[in-house]
């Protein structure tokens, strides 16, 4: 095969419009054989499409990297580049391929259209008391509270078909685009979630095949999504605003070379139209008898809408910047499994998997019979539909009102979703047929860069649920759960964000987020809000308890602004996740030095501390409530099982371990922080960060670690965190481990590790020699462990480790929580055993677990060099393994003691198969021996 480049990208993605960087990192992939491909060289040049001759050209540049940022070129807002790439290779061949990018506006010349509406009523809790958690609130039907989205038009006229046309559209609310009756895109609810107050996203179209010559209608539906609906855990309304609006820039560039902008004016008049009310958590009602055809197409019913009134034209104060990643899409359908007739009565849709989305249907009925469709994750052990999400305004119910068309007619909600795997309907003319009904799954529409399977059926299903789980909650933030709150909860996605990576395309996404963190945290004073966005109803200092027990500055979660762009930096290679996030660090690390100097764990405050003891409790970021090793298994149990209950074992792992967790992650903090800085080579920096986080190592090893090995309230999940983040002297560390053994075993070989704690319990049993103890607990199958979940039906990953018991009755908590999903990370890496040594996989260890308990293994990573692949198979003291490595990158054999492999132990691009045999006998099990 010739040498090929694949693959390019602009910031991590295909041929975006509108970058918001102007100096964007262009990529490739190197493929083929030859003598040797290996790259030794680059070059690049960029085209302005609206000039002549290269406005960029690097000349050759010697390395071997994928990916560069050109010097020097600074892409001007609002223009389109093309730009190629040649690749020179060891065996002196040059290949060269090409694509393009676009960089967004930066200044906005366009006002707002502000449509005639009422203002969308306050409602919801302002604090979060049990009672808000269990449910209840405001009884009044959603149709005396909630307004109809606006329908906005505006007619226009074009002296020519246009060669190029771009729309720039964002809102205060959620939109939806039509040109003269189109959707201009398959995006949904844009443009997704952020800070609204600090800045929104515009998103950007290419709409040249939507215009005609003469005259063009824009149309613009209107919704109160996350900035205007009710959101988050309080599930409160007009968080960031109770007016709706929108603004656009119309770019048409025609054949003689001028260009016609349209921009909100006079000319635009807007009305309502068949949607009664639809909001993100309650749901949508659609009267389809209210239909006003052709409302969006020039030769529409200009009667229909002569109702309509002007739009106010109102400055945009918010600075208003370029939507870049992946949108938001339907990403998959899924057809019904079955329609069960519940014990109840009911009928219910059962689509087979727990998803984020919302049901399409076709109907055909009298005109005026209303459809109304309920959704939730579970049934309860009596097959009975049980809404499983408490909480107020989560009512997750859509409406539908039928025009009586004869030849059917068919709907699915445009401004809402549900997180759900059964649908109660009820009011459906006839009997429903499952061909009527599809689940439409949405979700940002990331690629999945690795696959895994194996001899375990139940392991593989385990991987198929994170995904899901992944899918259903990276949806215009990374999210806790898609029903419940919905909500950017940095704890979860720290957690998360190894796997994360390894399993979908996150760069841009998550790029997209961290910058919407870093806006948060500027303004909160350096401290990471426990969410982000940060809903202002659970934003006032003023009322204390808006989120949960009034905390603000929380350990594992607020540290995501390290553990994230770190994850992602190993992950993608792109040292710029470090470069833009290294000064928030340094932010969120300076918070925590000051916040532990300045105050001390309550129970120490009237204390007669030693000046020792004293300088060391200074040290120590201990003094504040933190959620700790939130909903640790043993934590949770409790007498009664009534929602308050629920709530209020919920606070337990708080109050028993925030004091450890609180420095634990501050170590781990000022550790990555440490490292981001020496891999950009700011070595003052960097050093200075080891040094403090050393003496805070010490003063933690004083204060906690006990001569036997108890840490602090002797549970699991803080000896994992001490071992893990280094926080125990090395003469101890010994001790700590058989502690944390003895603890689980003393838990009949369960994990009892919570949120914060599990991403890191199989690596450390592993890497302090009990690895059987591990791959015990990856297998375990009783709860609270990964594969009861499996095997008491999960399609995701759980909020709670038995949220479906033995018995079938289910706990009206979230089924669709990825956190827990943190292990597939692990499993990839040490059972699959392909782990990333060196940032962008440049090294890879190729590790296969040929002592455990699987007997083959298929997986893959896609990386930014290309496809990683293994696949084993073990028979006996003997296994077969294929390796597939991209150009660029060089795995690293590494067997467990005891196995030998019959080829070299780096191996480069290409193809290999190796024998591995097993020279001298399993090892005793370490763990059962002790
Ligand atoms: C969310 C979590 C979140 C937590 C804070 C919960 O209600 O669902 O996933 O991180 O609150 O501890």
């Amino acid at each position: 095969m010739p040498v090929q480049l694949t693959d390019l990208r602009a910031d991590h993605l295909v041929a975006p419009l509108a970058l918001r960087r102007t100096t964007p990192r262009l990529s490739w992939r190197v493929e083929g054989d030859g003598v040797d491909p290996t790259p030794r060289a680059h070059r690049l040049t960029i085209r302005d499409r609206a000039g002549i001759g290269p406005v960029h050209d690097s000349g050759w540049i010697e390395g071997s990297s994928p990916a560069a940022e050109p010097a020097g070129f600074r892409g001007e807002p609002g223009h389109e580049y093309d730009w190629e790439v040649a690749v020179r290779t060891a065996d002196g061949r040059v290949a060269t391929a090409a694509s393009r990018f676009g960089i967004g506006l930066t200044d906005w010349d366009a006002p707002w259209a502000e449509p005639e509406q009422e203002r969308v009523r306050e409602d919801g809790p302002l604090l979060l008391t049990p009672e808000a958690f269990a449910g209840g609130g405001d009884a009044t039907p959603p149709g005396e509270r909630l307004h109809p989205p606006r329908h906005l038009r505006q007619r226009f006229d074009l002296p020519a078909s246009p060669v190029s046309a771009r729309l720039r559209i964002t809102s205060q609310g959620v939109h939806h685009p039509t040109l003269n009756g189109r959707p201009v895109s398959d995006e949904v609810l844009a443009p997704g979630y952020e800070s609204y107050q600090h800045e929104i996203s515009v998103m950007t179209h290419d709409v040249t095949d939507l215009l005609t010559a003469g005259t063009n209608v824009l149309g613009v539906v209107l919704g109160d999504g996350w900035f205007a609906g009710r959101i988050s855990i309080l599930g409160r309304s007009a968080q960031y605003g109770d007016v709706l609006r929108a603004t656009w820039r119309l770019e048409a560039d025609l054949p003689d070379g001028s260009r016609v902008v349209v921009r909100p004016d006079e000319s635009v008049r807007s009305g309502r139209g068949p949607i009664d009310w639809s909001d993100i958590f309650i749901g949508e009602r659609h009267d389809a008898r209210a239909a006003i055809d052709g409302w969006d197409r020039p030769d529409g019913d200009e009667d229909a809408v002569a109702s309509w009134t002007p739009c106010a034209l109102v400055p945009v104060e918010v600075p208003l910047v370029p939507f870049v990643g992946e949108p938001i899409r339907r990403v998959r359908e899924l057809p019904v499994q079955q329609i069960l007739t519940t014990p109840s009565g009911d009928t219910v849709l059962d689509f087979g998997q727990v998803i984020a989305g919302r049901v399409r249907l076709r109907v055909r009925g009298e005109r005026g019979t209303v459809i109304r469709l309920e959704h939730a994750e579970v049934v309860d052990a009596h097959g009975d539909f049980l809404d499983n999400i408490l909480g107020v305004n989560k009512d997750q119910a859509d409406e539908y009102v039928l025009s009586g068309d004869a030849d059917g007619e068919e709907w699915e909600p445009l401004f809402t979703f549900h997180g759900f795997r059964y649908v109660r309907l009820t009011g459906y003319p006839g009997v429903p047929d499952p061909a009527d009904f599809t689940a439409v799954v949405i979700a940002n529409d990331l690629e999945q860069t690795a696959s895994f399977s194996s001899s375990n059926r139940r392991l593989d299903r385990l991987v198929e649920n994170t995904i899901w789980s992944q899918r259903a909650n990276f949806l215009a933030v990374p999210t806790d759960c898609p029903q419940r709150e919905r909500a950017g909860w940095t704890g979860d996605l720290q957690i998360f964000a190894p796997t994360a990576a390894t399993l979908m395309g996150v760069a841009a996404f998550l790029d997209r987020w961290l910058a919407n963190v870093r806006t948060d945290q500027r303004a909160h004073d350096g401290v990471v809000p426990i969410i982000v966005p940060m809903p202002p109803a659970m934003d006032d200092p003023e009322r204390p308890n808006a989120g949960l027990m009034d905390i603000r500055a929380a350990a594992g979660w607020g540290d995501a602004i390290t553990i994230a762009p770190w994850a992602l930096y190993r992950h993608y290679g792109d040292p710029r996740f470090l470069r833009d996030n290294l000064d928030a660090m340094a932010a969120w690390v300076a918070h925590q030095t000051a916040d532990a100097a300045a105050v001390l764990p309550a129970h120490l405050a009237e204390a007669d501390l030693s000046p020792e003891r004293l300088a060391r409790q200074r040290l120590l970021w201990n003094g504040r409530m933190n959620f700790g090793d939130w909903l640790a298994p043993s934590t949770l149990v409790r007498e009664g099982s009534s929602e308050l209950d629920e709530f209020n074992a919920m606070m337990v792992a708080p109050a028993l371990t925030a004091e450890l967790t609180g420095p634990l992650f501050q170590i781990r903090s000022l550790d990555l922080y440490a490292a981001a800085a020496e891999a950009l080579g700011e070595n003052d920096r960097a050093a200075e960060a080891r040094a403090h986080a050393a003496e805070v190592r010490a003063a933690f090893a004083a204060e906690y670690v006990e001569e036997d090995g108890r840490i602090g309230p002797d549970l699991q999940g803080i000896a994992v965190l001490a071992l893990a983040f280094d926080a125990v002297p090395d003469r101890l560390r010994p001790r700590v481990v058989d502690r944390l053994v003895s603890l689980v075993h003393a838990a009949g070989d369960h994990l009892d590790t919570g949120f914060v704690s599990v991403p890191f319990l199989l690596d450390v049993l592993w890497d302090n020699g009990h690895a059987d103890l591990a791959r015990t607990l990856l297998l375990q199958d009783s709860a609270p462990s990964w594969l009861y979940e499996v095997d008491h039906g999960a399609t995701t990953i759980w909020e709670s480790w038995h949220a479906v018991h033995e018995d079938g009755t289910v706990d009206r908590v979230s089924m669709n929580h990825y956190a827990f999903g943190c292990v597939v990370d692990w499993i990839v890496r040490r059972q699959a055993g392909i782990a990333a040594v060196e940032p962008g996989y440049a090294v890879t260890a190729l590790q296969p677990d040929l002592d455990g308990p699987l007997d083959h293994c298929r997986a893959h990573v896609d990386t930014v060099r290309g496809r990683i692949e293994i696949d084993w198979r073990r028979e006996e003291d003997s296994a077969e393994i294929a390796v597939r490595l991209p150009i660029g990158v060089e795995g690293r054999l590494s067997l467990a003691d005891g196995w030998t492999a019959d080829g070299p132990a780096v191996l480069s691009a290409g193809h290999h198969r190796l024998r591995a045999t097993r020279t001298s006998p399993l090892p005793a099990d370490e763990s059962t021996a002790s």
